[in-house]
């Protein structure tokens, strides 16, 4: 332990500390914006300056170790006017256009301001002139970098992806895509979105699609079509100030009625249909013998597909061939349930609500349209888009009573709802590749050695072994691009060897994706896993071959998993 004194406190505290956290394990709050911890430790920002006594200069806190005898003072009026004219210097970079910002009252550079009470810009403005093709899904505004970093390192050390990359030097310094120069990242950026759910400011986000939404509920020859994603429900409610607990799916879907919305689904159907087409599949690889080859890996996360894709083209071979279930209950909205409905499926506008900002790039993808050439799914609104639109129609969500989805999907079962978490697609299809190969049952936590643990959450993958009859399944599961890489290469180098993988873009899964409302500096993805294992855990069906929509809409419509219909709306080929 060291000796140090912060702000007149005397503190024994760990070797090799920061004063940062030092100051924070004794409840002092020392402001920053560059640091990210474990990830961004590079003291760019000078936020968070601090007077050390003896020291000519001042101190980041955020990436000096405290040693024996130090004297901090984290208040000092000279520590107070630096951090001021370091956030004022920000500023005269920086085009404050806040009323027009989808950061503003979310933004660590607006809290700042604010906390320093400043009200005086001193300083010439000068931004730094860029160019961006803004009907991207991924959108950077330069004139807002304080140039933090924080996004490239989270794209390089999490995401293995390296789409960013450190242009120019000294005031001229500046965040670039690396793999071009017209103005997108383009393929080798898995569009998961992290970056802009790391980034302090608005310099970074995901193009915002709430107008199309509104211009089809104006538009009365329209019928919208809602579809909900499970993780959504863990975090949509925020934006009004609700609890997970009180913001469930039946309350979005109220609410989305209220904004004008004519049919509301939740895509936890389509994640048991998934189930049925996917652990099909699997079974069907696996029985041959195929597995041995090479694993089945799962295709439903399209920040993994896009990244496998252009990483990994050898594996990207051994993807499911099953769509996603965003893309399934697309394909089924403007099939069966317009074929149920007596709807012209031209005149269906289907938007999705998604954790996700790579499912605005899934959704346009030229192979996923109807016979007519549409796409299945039109749009695609994040978690965050959708607290925007509703409060843009003035719904009163909190006053609302929870009204039931609508026919003729409208059951779902607890594996559906934990798709949204890692491991939950491995569980949800465990529990029935378990029953199509055996005809029976088994408990649906014999197979909850495939969630994440404390332990196992540090790790790059985790691993499990079940006996299903005679057979011994390998599976193993992994979330976020830096993971993923490294389970592809040890399965690539025959290091090791699994039946079945699952893989999640997103640390943690869905949950924790890229469209979530963003909550600085905290990780999410853990209590909202919480949310959906207990939904999971009180749903009186979990497991996907137990929904009765699921049986009705195989015997009114697909026929069996794997049938030609369901190859022709739910698989990529
Ligand atoms: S990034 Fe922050 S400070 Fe800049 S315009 Fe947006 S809300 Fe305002
Ligand atoms: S969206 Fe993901 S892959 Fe793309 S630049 Fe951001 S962190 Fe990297
Ligand atoms: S983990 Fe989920 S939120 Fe993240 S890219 Fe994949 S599907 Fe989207
Ligand atoms: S937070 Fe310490 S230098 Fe940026």
């Amino acid at each position: 332990m060291v000796n140090i004194t912060i702000n007149g406190v005397s503190l024994s505290v760990p070797e090799n500390s920061t004063v940062l956290q030092a100051a924070k394990n004794a409840g002092i709050e020392i402001p920053t914006l560059c640091f990210l911890k474990e990830y961004n430790e590079i003291g760019a920002c000078r936020i968070c300056l601090v007077e050390i006594k003896g020291y000519d200069r001042l101190a980041p806190a955020c990436n000096t170790t405290v040693e024996e005898g130090m004297v901090i003072n984290t208040r000092s009026a000279r520590v107070i006017e630096a951090r001021r004219i370091n956030l004022q210097l920000l500023m005269a970079q920086h085009d404050q256009n806040c009323l027009s910002c989808v950061r503003s009252e979310n933004c660590k550079l607006q809290q700042l301001c604010n906390d320093e009470n400043i009200t005086t810009q001193p300083f010439e403005k000068d931004f730094e002139p860029f160019e961006w093709n803004t009907n991207w899904t991924l959108i950077r505004d330069a004139s807002k970098c304080v140039k933090c970093m924080r996004c490239v390192s989270i794209c390089d050390q999490v995401q293995a992806n390296h789409a960013w990359t450190i242009k120019g030097t000294g005031k001229r310094t500046t965040v670039a895509p690396s793999f071009n120069t017209e103005g997108a990242p383009d393929m080798r950026c898995a569009l998961c979105g992290q970056c802009i759910t790391h980034c302090p400011t608005g310099a970074l986000t995901a193009r915002d699609d709430c107008d199309k939404v509104f211009d089809a509920i104006a538009d009365e020859s329209k019928t919208v079509v809602v579809q909900i994603a499970p993780s959504v429900r863990t975090a949509w409610g925020s934006a009004f100030g609700l609890t997970p607990e009180e913001s469930d799916i039946d309350l979005l879907a109220a609410a989305l009625k209220q904004a004008g919305v004519d049919y509301v689904f939740s895509t936890d159907f389509s994640a048991d249909l998934t189930i049925m087409e996917e652990g099909s599949e699997f079974l069907e690889l696996f029985t041959s013998g195929k597995t041995t080859e090479a694993p089945l890996f799962t295709s439903c996360c399209p920040g993994w597909v896009r990244y496998v894709n252009s990483h990994f083209p050898q594996t990207a071979r051994h993807l499911s061939t099953a769509k996603s279930p965003q893309q399934m209950l697309g394909a089924l909205i403007k099939s069966y349930f317009a074929e149920q409905q007596g709807i012209d499926p031209e005149t269906i506008y289907s938007v999705s609500i998604m954790p996700c900002v790579a499912k605005k790039s899934e959704c346009a993808r030229e192979d996923f349209t109807d016979a007519c050439g549409d796409p299945d799914v039109d749009v695609v609104l994040t978690t965050r888009e959708v607290g925007r639109l509703l409060k843009r129609k003035n719904i009163d969500v909190a006053n609302l009573e929870p009204i039931e989805l609508d026919q003729p999907m409208q059951d779902y079962t607890g594996a559906g709802t934990i798709f949204g978490a890692t491991g939950g697609v491995m569980e949800a299809a465990l529990r029935s590749a378990y029953f199509l190969a055996t005809k029976t049952n088994a408990d649906p936590d014999a197979f909850k050695e495939v969630r994440a643990t404390k332990e196992t959450r540090v790790l790059p993958w985790r691993e499990a072994t079940f006996d299903i009859e005679d057979n011994t399944v390998r599976v193993a599961i992994a979330s976020g691009l830096g993971n993923a890489e490294e389970l592809v290469n040890a399965i690539e180098a025959g290091e090791v060897h699994y039946d079945f993988v699952e893989i999640m873009a997103c640390p943690g899964g869905c949950v924790g994706g890229g469209g979530q409302p963003i909550v600085m500096d905290c990780e999410m993805a853990e209590s909202r896993e919480e949310v959906l294992r207990r939904l999971d855990s009180t749903c009186k069906l979990r497991r996907s071959h137990d929904n009765p929509d699921i049986t009705k809409i195989y015997e009114n419509f697909l026929g069996t998993p794997l049938s030609h219909k369901a190859h022709d709306l739910l698989h990529t080929h």
